[in-house]
């Protein structure tokens, strides 16, 4: 007997273009009567034979509703409620990074939130301006800006933000958090630029070896090609035999006899790989409130006129939701 029962199979997704596959999908919160469930499932699914029927135009979605069940209210934010939500004098008056910093550590402390470190970190290719989004962990947070981790040589963020042969730079980059339990998003927009490897290669010790090795190994985002010789292979020999081929470089951990792997050893971070810190040019704080009318306040760098030092400067704005 299996020990966790096979889930059932999920619905044939649709092939028309503005069939709805998911509909406003918020089981927690329910229509208050079934009436009106009711009412809104009938106008999805006659949405639906419509769009079936061909007769619907169709703005560029590709989402849809082939079985438009029971839709939920959408959900509320509601926890700030009780607190009054975020007004100005709750924000850092001088600075977005030690706002930031005092929000990153009440979402640690809050309980729920895993990894608050996960963020998205979103970039442009230039000239098309087409952009690509993924998600980080934001390993650092320094008076200068934000810190995260990669590989330069051969990712989408690494063409994007320092050029390659066809595309030139754009160092433009933006984080988002999303801290659900608090309800509280975060975004960041400024200019990326590389740690020096000296930085890069604090960070990178303090990693287990096999991660080091990996980070050797991986020529980040590039094809994998299917080995001829082995059938059934879809690429990943190629990886473990770049593997094996950073692991010939430095040593196999085995061979030293050290059975967790070599932590000890020395292993210089890959020319390719290492820090990227974004300097902010505007940060946004994001408290959720009832009925959609959320709490957002703006920090804006502001370049000052003339010579000498630049005094970090920054204004603040509250935003309509
Ligand atoms: C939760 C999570 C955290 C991740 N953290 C990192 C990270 O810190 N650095 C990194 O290079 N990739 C990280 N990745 C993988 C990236 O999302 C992505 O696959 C990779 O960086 C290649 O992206 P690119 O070619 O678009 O640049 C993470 C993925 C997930 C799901």
């Amino acid at each position: 007997m299996a020990l966790y029962p096979p889930s059932p199979a999920p619905p044939v997704a649709g092939t028309r273009k503005n069939e709805k596959l998911i509909f406003a999908p918020s089981p927690d919160t329910p229509l208050a009567t079934a009436a009106a469930q009711a009412a809104i499932a009938a106008r999805a699914a006659a949405h639906t034979a419509k769009a079936v029927a061909g007769d619907v135009s169709v703005s560029g979605t590709s989402s849809g509703m082939s079985t438009p069940v029971t839709p939920g209210r959408a959900g509320q934010f509601l926890q700030h409620e009780i607190h009054g939500g975020l007004r100005r004098r709750d924000l850092d008056p001088a600075s977005p990074i030690a706002q930031f910093h005092a929000w990153f550590a009440e979402a640690k402390a809050v309980g729920g939130i895993a990894h608050p470190e996960t963020c998205t970190l979103a970039t442009a290719s230039l000239p098309s301006g087409r952009v690509s989004a993924r998600m980080v962990y934001l390993k650092e947070l320094d008076r200068q800006g934000f810190v995260l981790y990669s590989n330069f040589g051969t990712s989408q963020k690494g063409s994007d933000l320092f050029g390659d042969e066809e595309h030139p730079p754009n160092s433009w980059a933006s984080l988002t958090f999303w801290w659900e339990s608090l309800e509280r998003q975060v975004r960041v927009e400024g200019r990326a630029s590389r740690l020096p490897a000296e930085e890069s290669q604090v960070y990178f010790d303090t990693r287990v070896r096999g991660s080091r090795i990996g980070a050797w190994a991986s020529q980040q985002s590039s094809v994998l090609v299917p080995s001829p010789e082995k059938e059934g292979d879809d690429g990943r020999l190629q990886l473990e035999s770049w593997v094996a081929e950073a692991e010939a470089k430095f040593g196999s951990s085995k061979e030293d006899g050290i059975e967790n792997g070599g932590d000890d050893q020395q292993i210089p971070v890959p020319s390719f790989w290492g820090g990227l810190r974004i300097v902010p040019e505007r940060v946004e704080f994001w408290q959720g409130r009832q009925n959609r009318l959320h709490d957002r306040f703006v920090y804006d760098r502001v370049h000052s006129e003339g010579g000498g030092e630049e005094k970090e400067e920054w204004t603040v704005k509250r935003l309509s939701p």
